[in-house]
């Protein structure tokens, strides 16, 4: 790994462990969350990726951000088909993932330095400890592939290769983009946790911890 991928995830490394540690999505993975709660957090994951997806539509025309927009990557399909297994499909939206989403509205379609930023917190995360959280969540609700879709990149066989060469590709965006932009991404790669984690908190709020039974 050289330059910017350690630099970005050295920059989101607190907020990372915050994740990892205190965060609803910790207390999923121990088993502490009920089918309820679970079932929340995914239809709030619909609301966040389907304005994420609809950002990478003109991003695939941006010459800076095209090599991250993959629609192999896309989420929406399997979260449409998780919410619908799980009930959750007409959960609407809590007022921080109403935040999340107003801020990549704002930015992320216009911005290529933006997009990147809430790129790499969602779908690098995703494709790290999300195959972890998606097998635990399967064993806590005893539901076998259906309703944990989100966790399987069903194009993407070997996720570490993938994770690779995407941070080649963030590696490169030095040569393309001047340090002030940089800096900006970074930032914003810091607020995208602090989107995530205020929306862990309000889930945390209303879905105080359980045994989680199957
Ligand atoms: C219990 C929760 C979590 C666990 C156990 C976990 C675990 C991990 C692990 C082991 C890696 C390193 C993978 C590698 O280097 O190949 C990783 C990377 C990452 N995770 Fe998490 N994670 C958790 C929650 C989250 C959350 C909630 C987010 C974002 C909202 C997130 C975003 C990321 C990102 C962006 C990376 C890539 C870091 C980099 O190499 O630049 N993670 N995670």
């Amino acid at each position: 790994m050289t330059d910017f991928a350690a630099r970005i995830r050295r920059a989101t490394m607190a907020e990372h462990r915050d994740a990892e540690t205190r965060s609803f999505i910790s207390r999923l993975m121990a088993g502490e969350v009920s089918y309820a709660g679970y079932a929340a957090l995914t239809a709030q994951y619909l609301h966040i990726y389907r304005e994420l997806e609809a950002a990478a539509v003109p991003m695939r025309d941006n010459v800076i951000a095209a090599g991250f927009a993959d629609p192999v990557l896309d989420r929406v399909p399997s979260l449409e088909a998780d919410v619908a297994h799980l009930g959750s499909a007409a959960i609407e939206p809590l007022p921080a993932t109403r935040r999340y989403v107003e801020r990549l509205r704002a930015h992320c379609h216009t911005s290529p330095a933006h997009f990147i930023a809430h790129h790499y917190v969602r779908y690098l995360g995703d494709l790290s400890g999300g195959l972890m959280v998606g097998k635990s969540v399967s064993r806590t609700y005893g539901l076998g592939r259906e309703g944990v879709s989100f966790y399987t990149f069903a194009g993407i066989p070997d996720a570490k290769a993938y994770k690779i060469a995407y941070r080649e590709r963030l590696d490169r965006l030095p040569s393309v983009l001047g340090p002030a932009v940089l800096d900006e991404l970074l930032a914003e790669s810091q607020l995208a946790f602090r989107l995530n984690a205020a929306i862990f908190a309000e889930l945390g709020d209303r879905h105080p911890a359980a045994v989680a039974a199957a």
